[in-house]
């Protein structure tokens, strides 16, 4: 398949841009990691730096390839450590924070909500604390470049799930609907993106928002649901499907997203929010059913062949929001972007890529994973 290449380069603008100094928090995880890898290929005159603290859903094998090149730098630490943040913002002289770090999956938070508001709640406060410090003592320079890009800024990567639950005939999320966050993740995404926002209006400090849909491709961690199904498939283990399995979710393919995020430092507004969705709307259900479709047509000698003999009706997540859906008008026009891989396409991509890539996720199916498979799908 061929993933659309930025609209910046397409516009012209890679010509005319300026080059960036980048803080990347979470760039070991999924989403962080599909954005660095977009941006170093894109951009290899920016600095880019990430910022981990490799919990369990960080790998730092992702990014191997891209710790030879100069202007990348990978450092181990907490986005709480706000000595290293206000240090790495210094030395590193940044410009944009694209911050991705969080604790992301809502199972884990029903089992243990502490580190969700460590991390995304308090770790995102030191974030803003030290940025605001920094640009409020010129280590940043305001204002716009010629082309209009942002000199500054503080992308707060955010979900969806904050605007809580639509029913079957509810209107997608806007970026004006009223936030509802149902479950401890989502609870505490709202609370950063409210503070984020607050900082905007406070302290002029020159943050953006985004609320995406669920995000699927290369590097996802095996908790989440496709790359969990997949698994699965090839282990010849059941396939848990919460409840009737006719919740909705909105898929957003990880490099659209990144295609994205990457007009957004470029081109986003100051104190706005961006949502950005796939157009993908499907039923957990269906779409287990096709993962089984792509699974039975590409990998050869499953375990229990045809896979949808491993689907299995388990008992409900709690809080589980019927319906996400996003409307992205705002930023297809403003910004003009839209997403270019359908959730077919998408996810026969996806499925090479485990099939391919069993040296990256087998690692991952530690005594940690083992352990929290037990717990989380023993109560269900
Ligand atoms: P992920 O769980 O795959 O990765 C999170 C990364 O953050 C990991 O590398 C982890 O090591 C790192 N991290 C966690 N705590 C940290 C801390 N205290 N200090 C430094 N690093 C820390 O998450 P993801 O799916 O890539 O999500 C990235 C962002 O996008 C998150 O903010 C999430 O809320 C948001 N988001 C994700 C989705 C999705 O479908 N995955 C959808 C909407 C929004
Ligand atoms: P998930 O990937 O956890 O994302 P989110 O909860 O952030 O939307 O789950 C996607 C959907 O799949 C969600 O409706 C819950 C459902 N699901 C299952 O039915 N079984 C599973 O084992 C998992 C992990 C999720």
């Amino acid at each position: 398949m061929n993933f659309q290449d930025s609209d910046i380069q397409d516009s012209g603008i890679k010509m005319q841009r300026q080059s960036r100094r980048l803080l990347v928090t979470g760039g070991a995880g999924f989403i962080g990691a599909n954005f660095v890898h977009h941006w170093c290929h894109k951009y290899p005159e920016d600095r880019v730096v990430v910022l981990d603290a490799l919990t369990y859903a960080g790998n730092r094998h992702t990014l191997l390839e891209l710790e030879a090149q100069e202007n990348f730098r990978f450092v181990q630490g907490d986005i709480c450590d706000r000595t290293l943040v206000d240090n790495l913002l210094r030395e590193e002289s940044i410009d944009a924070i694209a911050h991705f770090a969080a604790e992301s999956h809502v199972d884990r938070s029903i089992l243990g909500p502490d580190a969700f508001i460590q991390t995304n709640l308090v770790g995102t406060f030191t974030l803003l604390e030290a940025f605001r410090q920094y640009y409020e003592q010129g280590g940043l320079k305001e204002g716009e470049s010629q082309e209009g890009e942002i000199q500054g800024v503080f992308l707060h990567v955010s979900t969806d799930e904050v605007y809580g639950s639509l029913n079957p005939d509810d209107s997608a999320f806007t970026e004006t609907t009223p936030y509802a966050p149902n479950s401890p993740y989502s609870a505490s995404k709202a609370g950063s993106d409210h503070l984020v926002r607050a900082y905007y209006h406070t302290y002029s400090l020159p943050t953006i928002i985004t609320n995406c849909s669920n995000n699927y491709g290369p590097y996802q961690f095996p908790e989440k649901l496709i790359p969990l199904m997949c698994i699965n498939i090839l282990m010849g283990k059941s396939l848990p499907v919460y409840g009737d399995g006719q919740n909705i979710r909105d898929w957003l393919y990880v490099l659209d997203h990144c295609r994205a995020l990457d007009l957004v430092i470029h081109r986003g507004k100051p104190g706005m929010t961006y949502n950005i969705g796939g157009n993908n709307e499907v039923k957990n259900l269906d779409l287990v059913h096709l993962l089984c479709q792509l699974m039975d047509e590409l990998a050869p000698d499953l375990p229990v062949s045809p896979a949808k003999e491993l689907i299995t009706f388990v008992k409900d997540r709690p809080g589980h929001d019927r319906r996400y859906a996003i409307n992205s008008t705002k930023i297809q026009t403003e910004l003009v972007w839209e997403p270019s891989v359908t959730v077919e396409e998408g996810l026969r991509q996806t499925v090479k890529w485990y099939l391919t890539h069993r040296d990256w996720w087998e690692p991952m199916l530690s005594q940690e994973y083992q352990a929290y498979y037990r717990q989380v799908y023993a109560v269900k």
